[in-house]
Order: C-alpha cells, then sequence, then structure tokens
C-alpha cells in the first residue's frame, strides 16, 4: 500500500467509526428518558452524601423504566415546574411523590397510584403548639413547599377564609428549607406529606403533632396524551409491585 491509500485507508476507517459512534449515540438518544423530581422529600426522593439522587420513587421509575429498555436520568426541579417541565418537553416523567388531583389531571396524565398518604403538621420538639383543632394553626407561622397539596391544605383551609393572615403562610421552594426554618426557630409548623414527616422525625429535632387526613394517592406522570409510556409504565408498575422487589423497596425506605 503507498503512503497516500494507506492514509486513504485511515481516514475510511476513522470516517466508519465516527459514523458508528453517532449512530449509536442516536440509537441511545431516542431511548432516553429524563424523569424530573423535587429532590427534597425523603424517603421518596432526596440527595444523598454523595450527591446522587435516590429514594423510593428514583428507584422505583428507574427500575420500572430501564426494565422496559430506557436509559433514565434524574433532573432536580422545583416542584412547581415539574409540571411545566413535562408540558414542554424538558422532562419525560415526573416522579415526585405527586398527589394525583383532578387539576393535575387537567394538564398532564397520571400512572396507576402506587402509595397513599395523608398531611401532617410537624413542628420543632418542645414547641408546644397549642392545638386543638386545626383551625387553631391559624395563630401561627406555617411553612409549606409552593405548588403541593400542603400548601394547598393551608390556602383553602387558614388563608382563604380570612383566619390566618398571609404573612403567617411561609412558601417554600423545597421542604428541605421549610425544615431547616422550622429547626431554626424562624416559623412554627410545616403541614406535609405524613411519610415525610415521619422521615424527617428520624433524623431532626421536630414532632409530627397533628394527622390530617387528605387520602392522597401518588403517581407517576407523563405528558398528556403519551400513552405509550404510560401503559409501560403502568404494567411495569404493576409487575414491580405484584413482585417481592416492591417488599424490598419499601422495607429499605420506610423501616
Ligand atoms: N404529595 C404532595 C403533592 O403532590 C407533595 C409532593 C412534594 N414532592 C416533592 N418531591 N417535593 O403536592
Amino acid at each position: 500500500m503507498n503512503k497516500k491509500s494507506k492514509s486513504m485507508a485511515i481516514f475510511s476507517i476513522a470516517l466508519i467509526l465516527i459514523a458508528g459512534l453517532s449512530l449509536g449515540g442516536c440509537v441511545e438518544e431516542e431511548n432516553k428518558i429524563i424523569v424530573g423530581t423535587s429532590a427534597d422529600f425523603p424517603p421518596f426522593e432526596y440527595i444523598s452524601e454523595d450527591g446522587t439522587f435516590v429514594g423510593f420513587d428514583v428507584e422505583m421509575v428507574t427500575k420500572i423504566l430501564e426494565d422496559a429498555g430506557y436509559t433514565v436520568e434524574v433532573k432536580d426541579i422545583s416542584f412547581d415546574s415539574l409540571i411545566p417541565s413535562l408540558e414542554n418537553g424538558k422532562i419525560d416523567v415526573i416522579a415526585a411523590a405527586m398527589t394525583i388531583t383532578e387539576e393535575r389531571e387537567e394538564q398532564i396524565d397520571f400512572s396507576n397510584p402506587y402509595y397513599e398518604a395523608d398531611q401532617s403538621v410537624l413542628t420543632r420538639v418542645g414547641n408546644n403548639l397549642n392545638l386543638n383543632t386545626r383551625q387553631d394553626l391559624q395563630n401561627y407561622t406555617v411553612g409549606a413547599q409552593t405548588g403541593t397539596t400542603g400548601a394547598a391544605w393551608i390556602e383553602e383551609n387558614l388563608v382563604d377564609n380570612g383566619n390566618m393572615s398571609e404573612d403567617d403562610f411561609r412558601r417554600y421552594e423545597t421542604y428541605t428549607l421549610a425544615v431547616l426554618d422550622l429547626v431554626n426557630e424562624n416559623i412554627d409548623a410545616i403541614v406535609l406529606d405524613k411519610p415525610v414527616a415521619e422521615s424527617y422525625v428520624k433524623n431532626q429535632n421536630v414532632e409530627i403533632v397533628m394527622t390530617i387526613i387528605t387520602e392522597e394517592s401518588y403517581g407517576l406522570g407523563v405528558k398528556q396524551g403519551n400513552t405509550e409510556l404510560l401503559e409501560k409504565i403502568n404494567s411495569g408498575l404493576a409487575t414491580l409491585m405484584d413482585s417481592d422487589d416492591w417488599d424490598t423497596l419499601i422495607l429499605k425506605y420506610f423501616e
């Protein structure tokens, strides 16, 4: 082989390699699902010590999607931006302990329910709130994450009827920040999903002083009309919930 054809050969091999790589890249992109969460909600989604996203939802959705042949990337997005991000295609799936509500169902499609929860009132240990009924919360400063059912509960039951001043209702971008403010004595109480309150009780100086029965069901969210993905998620969810892996997941994150 002369010098010229040798370099031609190397050139073609390089071309083939590049073509192969980019093709491979495309195929992978097509099969990639971006999952949006709000990683401030242990044990469902939170950031581990090494900085990765972990939790019941994260592990569950990853398993379902990987079993369906997808690769998964998790993005941390503030809770009230999750639905807009799904609508404008920035993410493909919401896995954020999101309660299935009629209002949200007008914007996105939900999977079958995978977890049931009520709301609760969380306060600092030793902060003797005088709470005989839930209306007594109106006498305190109360926090919740923006856009959540906990925040909606405060609005509907305490603020909208004029009993609690707007100033006493503190909205936070994350529940992590709300708990920090509670512990630092900047607010008196937080309204949040009970399983998450129970998780904060385990590692912060906080306690649950009231349960608010709301009977919420969590679902995974997809863009409205994305039935192909929703069907895969629902069948994967059913298989997972029927398997021992489900009990293992529950034990790992809730015991
Ligand atoms: N279940 C509540 C809701 O849907 C709170 C969810 C908050 N989730 C989160 N990852 N911060 O409004």
